[in-house]
């Protein structure tokens, strides 16, 4: 048997950084995916194989492996061990998600591999998926917020800690714009660490005005008021800027789409990575010549699913 999942990428709208101190955050899943494929072996070791390469270790929690197939061991391990007639595994991965550029990559594959991995044994709860999920993502990023596990599993657009779905009452026409530059999440959560222990108050204030301006977006969505939700966008890099997970490069991009975009910000942990842009439908082409040449972009549309999992008898 064949257990397949695949999990959305997703964007952060508002609230990166601050959340991992305790405020809220909207985030939403979009249209690109990680695809994982497991399959029981007789083989006695746990093999997966991705774009990253391929690795075959025995069946033994205390293995290193590399940091970006932690996750993975982790998981297989855990269930191994919890299900005793298992002689090995093979894990697949196909992604469609960029890596390393604030787009949930690693917490994408964390969602689809629980589903996949734990598909062979039993079908989890969405609550239990999720737990587990972040388990493995934390053996690469302990101080992980849980928002990124929670959007890729349940899908759409949340206000999280809330799991409800966001109903956005107007299109959110999203150019996501990388910048090639890749980042280190739990670097630049460290740096933000840093930042909080110097100027205690000056944070403390921060997450006081990411709080309220979450509230703020919440009733301009309720209003259908895509201006002001432009506006806020720009607001919320405002703050990014000030807890330093901004650069030169992040801010030419930001600036070079502000004729056409309605609010523009980095999405993800920056100093690095992706920003995204509202804009409107008639400027849409207009964004590509726009942005240096060797930056990438493309529209993204919110994904509803969240996570997916099917089994395939052979
Ligand atoms: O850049 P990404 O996709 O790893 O997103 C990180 C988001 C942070 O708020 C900085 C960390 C977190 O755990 O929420």
């Amino acid at each position: 048997m064949k257990s397949i999942a695949s999990a959305p990428a997703k964007i952060i709208l508002f609230g990166e950084h601050f959340v991992v101190h305790g405020t809220k955050a909207i985030l939403a899943a979009i249209d690109k995916r990680v695809t994982v494929t497991s399959s029981f072996t007789d083989n006695n070791t746990i093999k997966i194989n991705s774009e990253l390469g391929t690795i075959e270790v025995p069946i033994s929690s205390s293995y290193e492996v590399k940091s970006e197939f932690k996750p993975f061991i982790f998981l297989a391990n855990k269930m191994i061990i919890s299900n005793q007639n298992v002689n090995g595994l093979e894990i697949t991965i196909d992604s469609d998600i960029p890596i390393g550029v604030g787009l949930g990559s690693s917490s994408a594959c964390c969602v689809a591999a629980t589903a996949s991995i734990s598909g062979l044994f039993k079908e989890l709860s969405s609550e239990e998926s999720l737990r587990m999920s972040i388990e493995a993502e934390k053996t690469i990023f302990p101080d992980s917020s849980g928002a990124d596990c929670t959007v890729c599993t349940y899908g759409g657009m949340i206000e999280y800690p809330s799991i409800e779905k966001i109903d956005n009452t107007f299109d959110l026409n999203l150019v996501i714009a990388n910048s090639m530059i890749p980042h280190n999440t739990k670097n630049s959560v460290e740096k933000v660490n840093k930042f909080k222990e110097k100027e205690f108050l000056r944070f403390s204030r921060l997450c006081e005005l990411e709080t309220k301006l979450i509230d703020e977006v919440i009733t301009t969505m309720k209003n259908n008021d895509a201006t002001t939700f432009g506006l806020k966008m720009s607001e919320n890099q405002k703050y990014l800027e000030e807890i330093q997970v901004s650069n030169d490069t992040l801010r030419g991009m930001i600036s070079s789409l502000k004729e056409i975009s309605l609010g523009t910000k980095i999405t993800g942990a920056g100093d690095g990575g992706c920003i995204i842009a509202l804009v409107k439908d008639e400027n849409m082409d207009k964004v590509p010549a726009l942005l240096p040449k060797d930056k990438e972009c493309f529209s993204a549309k919110i994904d509803t699913k969240g996570v997916v999992w099917s089994t395939i008898e052979e």
